[in-house]
């Protein structure tokens, strides 16, 4: 699927000699198929565990393995300065020996010394091989140098050992990738709080009230703000997306436990988006054992009110004198503009999104969504119905114009 952040770039994908260069013939075409153009090097030692065909297949293009063959030597610098990123994965402890040291004896090397845009390398190596000081010191060489080092993983490796060096699934490559690319982006210095996924209020220890809410959109909200370049803290209840790689993860149950998240670090924020359908009341005594259903009759549950985050936050903001862009959701399932409406004066929002809750493709678990931004002077914008994906895009750079201006 075509991703707005990854389409078009050019990436330079370095392949090092290691039994993880199967991992980068996925990575290759997952970035392809986001939209990437990439650029495979293989180093001689990569050409005994893959092949070029491998990776011309996934990207549909040139791949690079032999440094003087091809249209002439000048080829790495062309690669090199037009790139917008350079990823090297696997990256051997030969290889980071070579990059630390600046040495140019391949077409990977010559490249890496020829790279104007960011460089990412990701090791990978077996027996304990990272943690030897002499690749240590590489990397944090590489690391002072600028140079961006996704740490391995700890796990099973190839020799049946167990320890750190795995590199890691394609999924988290991506997250690294899109961080760095997006890092200057119009959101850079940001600091962004999102509200994604249900509240559960405790009935007793194995019973709560809930609702159908799956953070999808909340997460959606999530990586496009990183994007772009923004710092994100994603306070989510329990829900089973994965989390954007780089952002910071709270996790609650409550609505309560919710709104405590929020007031303990709202001072910090620029941007708060409340995505999270939060329950507007709990059981008022829970009960502390599980409610037997051979007791008398059937239990009466006393509710009580939960407090409205939204509207803590805004009395907060008029305290403090914050400069706090607030961005509200407002589920509906009719009359929906003048219940958005009423919201966005009601919780002193300055932006609402309001969403159609009562259909299949929009709102709760749906993988599409159509959203009307509501905002003062009679700010109306139809973002119509797509990916949840897009339409955090969309809500994203809404916020990000209306906070320039
Ligand atoms: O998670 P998905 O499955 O992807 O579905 C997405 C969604 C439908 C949950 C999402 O798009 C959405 O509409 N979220 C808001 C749900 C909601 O609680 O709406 P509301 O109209 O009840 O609340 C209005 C606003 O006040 C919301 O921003 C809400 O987060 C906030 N609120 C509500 C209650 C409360 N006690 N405190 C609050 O701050």
């Amino acid at each position: 699927m075509s991703n707005s952040l990854l389409d078009s770039k050019r990436i330079v994908l370095g392949v090092s000699g290691s039994i993880a260069c199967y991992k980068s013939a996925d990575l290759a075409s997952k970035l392809t198929q986001a939209g990437a153009l990439v650029d495979v090097i293989l180093t001689e030692a990569a050409q005994q565990f893959v092949t070029p065909l491998t990776f011309q297949a996934v990207t549909g293009r040139t791949v690079y393995s032999d440094l003087w063959n091809r249209d002439g030597h000048v080829q790495h610098v062309k690669l090199g300065e037009s790139a917008d990123l350079l990823l090297v994965s696997p990256a051997t402890a030969h290889t980071l020996a070579k990059l630390a040291q600046g040495f140019a004896d391949n077409f990977l090397t010559v490249t890496a010394l020829a790279a104007r845009c960011p460089v990412v390398v990701a090791p990978a190596m077996d027996g304990g091989m990272f943690a030897h000081p002499a690749v240590q010191e590489n990397v944090a060489l590489l690391r002072a140098r600028g140079v961006v080092v996704i740490e391995p993983k700890e796990g099973r490796m190839a020799s049946g050992l167990v320890g750190k060096g795995r590199l890691p699934e394609t999924a988290e490559m991506i997250g690294h990738i899109r961080r760095v690319l997006g890092r200057n982006g119009v959101l850079a210095g940001k600091h962004v709080l999102i509200s994604a996924g249900p509240t559960q209020e405790p009935i007793d220890p194995v019973r709560f009230i809930s609702n159908h809410s799956s953070g999808k959109q909340g997460v959606a909200l999530a990586q496009a703000a990183v994007d772009m370049g923004a710092e994100v803290t994603l306070i989510t209840g329990r829900i089973h997306e994965p989390i954007p790689f780089g952002v910071n993860h709270v996790q609650i149950q409550t609505a309560v436990e919710l709104h405590d998240a929020v007031m303990a670090v709202i001072q910090e924020q620029d941007i708060l988006i409340m995505a999270a359908a939060v329950g507007d009341f709990r059981p008022k005594n829970p009960a502390t054992q599980k409610i037997k259903k051979e007791m008398d009759g059937v239990p009466t549950i006393e509710l009580t009110r939960n407090p409205d985050i939204t509207v803590a936050v805004r009395a907060w903001k008029a305290v403090n004198h914050a400069e706090l862009f607030m961005v509200g959701f407002a589920a509906e399932t009719q009359n929906w503009l003048e219940n958005g409406q009423s919201k966005l004066a009601r919780k002193g929002l300055d932006l609402i999104a309001v969403n159609d809750v009562g259909g299949t493709q929009t709102g709760f678990r749906s993988a599409t969504n159509a959203i009307t931004l509501l905002g003062k002077d009679d700010l109306m914008i139809e973002i119509p119905l797509q990916s949840k994906e897009a339409v955090a895009e969309a809500i994203m750079k809404q916020v990000a114009k209306m906070l320039t201006v």
